[in-house]
């Protein structure tokens, strides 16, 4: 399957929370690559992997860092293709610094935010999915049918008792 979506965080460290999104293209059988790479530690292969993603069939970059997470606005920095942020918990101040640095993005230079974590990097998976739908029935479809059912699965939990 080609990889429509690539999925880039600034450490092996950062994977436990991003497979997250991976599991959600996977449900969706939406093809992607993922890869570990730096704005600080490795600048050129993140240029390089950013320059050479819309070439090679992808469409959208999830980008997730922590701390000082300068990785989401350098990757947009190298491509048009949009880049959808996940800002990772951080040891010290538990994702805000990461957060901060992902969304304050100079006029110019979009990166769409998403929330802290698990469920931030979950939606950017989501959102790319709707993306992508917007050229593709199929996927429209599935996400459809995925918002259906998590509707229905939150109206036939049991009343709540004490
Ligand atoms: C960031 O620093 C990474 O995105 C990660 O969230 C954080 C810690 O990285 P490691 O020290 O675990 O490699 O660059």
């Amino acid at each position: 399957m080609s990889a429509r979506v690539g999925i880039v965080m600034g450490s092996t460290s950062d994977w436990e929370t991003m497979k997250a999104a991976a599991r959600v293209l996977e449900e969706f059988g939406v093809g992607f690559e993922a890869r570990a790479m730096s704005a600080h530690r490795t600048p050129k292969a993140v240029a390089e992997w950013t320059e050479g993603a819309a070439a090679r069939g992808v469409q959208a970059i999830i980008a997730a860092a922590g701390g000082a997470a300068h990785l989401a606005g350098v990757v947009a920095a190298h491509t048009t293709l949009p880049v959808l942020g996940v800002p990772m918990p951080s040891k010290h101040l538990q994702g805000l610094d990461s957060l901060l640095s992902t969304v304050q993005m100079p006029k110019g230079i979009p990166v769409a935010t998403f929330a802290i974590g698990e469920a931030g990097a979950a939606n950017a998976a989501l959102f790319a999915v709707a993306l992508l739908a917007l050229s593709d029935r199929g996927l429209a479809g599935k996400l459809e049918t995925f918002r259906r059912k998590q509707t229905e699965a939150v109206l036939q939990a049991a009343p709540l008792k004490l």
